[in-house]
């Protein structure tokens, strides 16, 4: 797999990433089919450690990466494709205020069978304020505090 990673991410296709909490690698989040020209473009994917779940670690972690995928890299566009059925990713996503474009159809084979995927993207025109700034603006009340040590390996510290 890390060797798979630094492939495409030598080839200019992929950024992966790792999430550390409290030290300790609990998650990746990597964007990847990234394509330039007209487009500028790419999609993200993530899963964190089901004993970390619930904390907002994946929000930040994503605000984070968008952040440095529209200010650093020079992205216009980041996608999050997810399973209908998916509720805690979707919450991600609509937490952090992506829009909604639709339904792709058996979009990809996952578990032996094509599944079909909601389709939730940003432009870097939607966040001029950063979406980190935002997300911790608009953070639902009572969540748990930012987690500290929460890092993408190559965002920007405090982006
Ligand atoms: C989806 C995922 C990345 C969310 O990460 P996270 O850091 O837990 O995100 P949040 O803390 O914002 O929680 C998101 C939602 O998860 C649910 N959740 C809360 N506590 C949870 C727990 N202990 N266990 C599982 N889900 C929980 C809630 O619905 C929450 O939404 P809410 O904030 O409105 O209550 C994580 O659940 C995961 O890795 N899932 C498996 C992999 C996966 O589905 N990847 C995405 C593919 S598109």
């Amino acid at each position: 797999m890390v060797r798979h990673l630094r492939s495409e991410a030598n080839a200019g296709r992929m950024l992966p990433f790792v999430i550390e909490y409290q030290g300790r690698l609990v998650g990746q989040l990597t964007v990847a089919g990234i394509t330039w020209g007209s487009m500028c473009s790419g999609h993200v994917g993530y899963w964190v450690d089901e004993s970390v779940a619930g904390r907002g670690v994946m929000p930040t972690a994503v605000a984070m990466v968008v952040d440095h995928c529209f200010r650093t890299v020079g992205l216009h566009r980041i996608e999050v494709c997810i399973r209908p059925e998916n509720g805690p990713s979707r919450r991600v996503v609509e937490k952090l205020g992506f829009r909604e474009e639709g339904l792709r159809p058996r979009y990809l084979h996952i578990d032996g069978a094509w599944r079909d995927h909601l389709v939730f993207a940003l432009t870097a025109e939607e966040v001029p304020e950063g979406l980190l700034s935002r997300w911790r603006r608009n953070r639902p009340r009572g969540a748990p505090r930012d987690p500290q040590n929460t890092r993408g390996n190559r965002a920007a510290p405090g982006n």
